[in-house]
């Protein structure tokens, strides 16, 4: 699907797309598509349950006087409430309904409206995002589908009087969809294809964007001492990697202290030799979502040219039962020189972040540390598909994670870090081990074991095993599938507090 911006006309094939305020106030270009229709916008928008309520739709066959195929009428609600938000889920929505009809081409028509919040400028820009995420689609493997299932929309006009600026407004926008599509497609990508070799590969492409891209290999790791890591992979014929990401876009160099994000990157998680139960077990390749997410958030910053320094770091490893697997009961000596007793090897994701903190915070020395991890199945008993789980020793940073994740609509929920929960991973044997006490405060517990590879550093744990794949559309603009999520809300966290 193309978008373009346009100078507002009235458009002569597709769908015209016009706003309708609450209590069906016409928008000033609903009310020129009224006229030129004798009235038949008014009296559609004034039938049954179209109330101009927020995302309501409302399809009309073209009246006469119109060339175009049909109007749809979308709810704008107050106009006192519009927000930034709202415009993607617009933008989600129309892309939605026109698919669904199985529509080519529509113009919306973006007025300035009075007493709005936003400008017609910004509103276009995020209607814009908005239907870019909304018109993704992993296809490459559909090689026999029918043209009617396919979805139809190839080109969509937002119309704006102030096209340049509105175009210029969302430029880094878009580059933050390329860094999102590439976090969908990552984890979309079934096993035997992005095994951890693959997605180095991947990653040594975002050198064209400008990142500096830097790979140990198991002897690198080795030699640093990453024993937690290096043995999650030791049951796999593929090998594992550290990839390190850095861009450099601080105005006043390379040596500004750097912001960091780590991920998680299970290319495919079987359990190991504490195999899980083969139901469902083919969702366990989205378990590199972490590492996704910090992939596609390096790609989104230097895409836009973000003006501070960042590095991602993501572990990626394939944990397989074999007969060089690591056993339930072995014991491990991680980067930090801290101990871990790996009871189950299915907790497998903070065996991989040990030594990827570790590592992160005692070479780059960073203002804040951010890992992201589809760690616990227990976080999605807590908080479903809603919210990710956040874990902190940094209320400034908790606070300011919230705010960005309010504001992109992904949502985070703080769990607790305390000393209570500490105690449970203790080992018999060792400085600790790898799961708690049974089931109780499971992502928690896993929590509480990151912490232990981490000092003084301000530092967040996003536990996102419930946000990273949707089995069903999840909003207007994350569809089934891959989410992407944490690409924009750390984007977002990074270009309102720590850009120069
Ligand atoms: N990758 C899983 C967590 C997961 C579950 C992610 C479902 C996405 C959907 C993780 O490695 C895991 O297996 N965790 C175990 C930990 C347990 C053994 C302490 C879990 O959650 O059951
Ligand atoms: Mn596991
Ligand atoms: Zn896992």
């Amino acid at each position: 699907m193309k978008i373009e911006f346009s100078k507002i006309s009235v458009p002569t094939q597709g769908t015209v797309v016009v706003g309708v305020l609450a209590e069906r106030a016409l928008s000033p270009s609903a009310k020129q598509l009224d006229d030129l229709s004798g009235g038949a916008v008014s009296r559609a928008a004034a039938m049954g349950r179209f109330k101009g309520k927020k995302n309501q739709v409302l399809a009309i066959v073209a009246p006469q006087g119109l060339s175009a195929n049909q109007v749809l009428l979308v709810g704008l609600g107050k106009v006192e409430e519009i927000d930034a938000l709202q415009m993607g889920t617009l933008g989600g929505t129309v892309v939605g309904a026109l698919n669904r009809a199985g529509e080519a081409s529509a113009a919306i028509i973006v007025d300035a409206l009075d007493a709005c919040p936003l400008s017609a400028v910004e509103m276009a820009a995020e209607i814009a995002l908005g239907a870019r995420l909304r018109g993704y689609r992993f296809d490459k493997y559909r090689t026999k589908e029918k043209a009617e299932d396919k979805p139809t929309l190839e080109g969509l006009t937002i119309m704006c009087a102030q096209t340049d600026a509105a175009a210029k407004a969302y430029a880094p926008r878009d580059k933050v969809a390329d860094g999102v599509f590439l976090s969908r497609d990552l984890v979309s990508e079934p096993s035997n294809v992005k095994y951890p070799a693959a997605i180095v590969e991947d990653i040594r492409a975002l050198a064209e964007s400008g990142v500096d891209i830097e790979i140990l290999d198991e002897g690198k790791m080795a030699a640093l001492g990453m024993h937690s890591l290096l043995g999650v992979g030791q049951g796999s014929a593929r090998e594992s990697y550290l990839a390190i990401m850095r861009w450099n876009g601080a105005p006043d160099g390379a040596d500004q202290q750097p912001v960091a994000f780590v991920g998680k990157g299970m290319t495919f998680d079987t359990g190991g030799i504490s195999i899980k139960p083969s139901a469902g077990m083919e969702e366990m390749k989205y378990d590199m979502a972490g590492a996704g997410t910090v992939i596609g958030l390096m790609k989104a910053l230097a895409g836009r040219k973000a003006r501070l320094n960042a590095v991602g770091v993501v572990g990626l490893v394939e944990n397989m039962p074999s007969g060089t697997a690591q056993r339930p009961g072995d014991v491990v000596t991680s980067m930090s020189g801290q101990t871990i007793e790996v009871i189950n090897t299915d907790a497998e994701g903070r065996l991989v972040l040990a030594d990827a903190l570790w590592y992160t915070q005692a070479t780059f020395k960073p203002k804040f540390m951010i890992d992201l991890a589809t760690l616990t199945g227990a976080v999605i008993i807590s908080l479903g598909t809603f919210q990710a789980g956040l874990f902190s020793n940094d209320d400034a940073l908790t606070e300011r994670l919230i705010g960005a994740g309010k504001a992109v609509g992904e949502r985070l929920w703080r769990l607790p870090l305390d000393e209570l929960y500490d105690k449970d991973v203790n080992s018999e044997i060792a400085d600790m081990k790898n799961v708690g006490k049974g089931r109780e405060a499971g992502s928690v517990t896993a929590a509480q074991f990151l912490q232990r590879f981490v000092d003084e550093v301000p530092w967040a744990h996003l536990d996102i095993a419930g946000m990273a794949w949707m089995k069903r559309n999840h909003t207007a603009v994350v569809p089934k599938g891959a989410s992407g999520f944490g690409v924009r809300l750390l984007d977002r966290l990074v270009a309102d507090h720590y850009e120069a």
